[in-house]
């Protein structure tokens, strides 16, 4: 299963990143309600910021760290708890492998490995190109289905190896354009 390394918490961004929009993040912020224990509102926010964004920016780290009048490091061992907390931009489409015992023992690990081969990704990598993000989950609750993997919004059962890698190739990160057939149809 994926962590955050926490030792990333002292580290400073190793790329210029693009400026973030900190709008929402300051708009979930604000809601958060004025208590002694203020700290158990926490996770719930980083969930909400994680819905927001899609992963949690580091400018938003520290909008929390002020927030809550935590270090860094803490709010990294948080993170580091919950793999659906994600430090980086995941790709378009997030590859949910089921590692549960039925998955597993039905080949789950082989097709970790096909993804491997084809896209270069382990468990919490992004490809290159920003299409797939790959995560282990534990048991998806259709054993049944096994091997299962969740690929975006859509729920795979009984995929083999050969049947992922084909099947990981219809995603796209952009839409098709319009076929020139349809173009000329549209313009009548
Ligand atoms: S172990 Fe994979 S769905 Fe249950």
């Amino acid at each position: 299963m994926e962590t955050n390394d926490t030792a990333l918490a002292e580290q400073p961004p190793e790329e210029e990143e693009a400026p973030v929009d900190l709008t929402a993040a300051k708009e979930i912020i604000d809601q958060i309600p004025a208590s002694p224990n203020q700290r158990r509102y926490l996770i719930p926010t980083l969930a909400k910021i994680q819905d927001a964004y899609r992963f949690l920016p580091d400018p938003v780290i520290e909008l929390l760290r002020a927030k809550f009048k935590i270090s860094r490091a803490e709010i990294f061992g948080v993170i580091s708890f919950y793999p659906q907390l994600m430090i980086t931009e995941p790709g378009k489409y997030i590859i949910k492998l089921c590692y549960g015992t039925a998955c597993f023992v039905k080949g789950a690990e082989i097709i970790a490995n096909k993804i491997h081969e084809k896209y270069h990704i382990r468990a919490g990598d992004t490809d290159k190109t920003k299409l797939y993000t790959l995560q282990f989950a534990s048991c998806l609750g259709n054993c049944g289905a096994a091997p299962m993997a969740i690929i975006g919004e859509d729920t795979h059962g009984t995929i083999d190896p050969e049947q992922t890698v084909e099947l990981l190739g219809s995603y796209k990160l952009e839409e098709d354009e319009p076929s020139a057939e349809t173009e000329e149809t549209e313009a009548v």
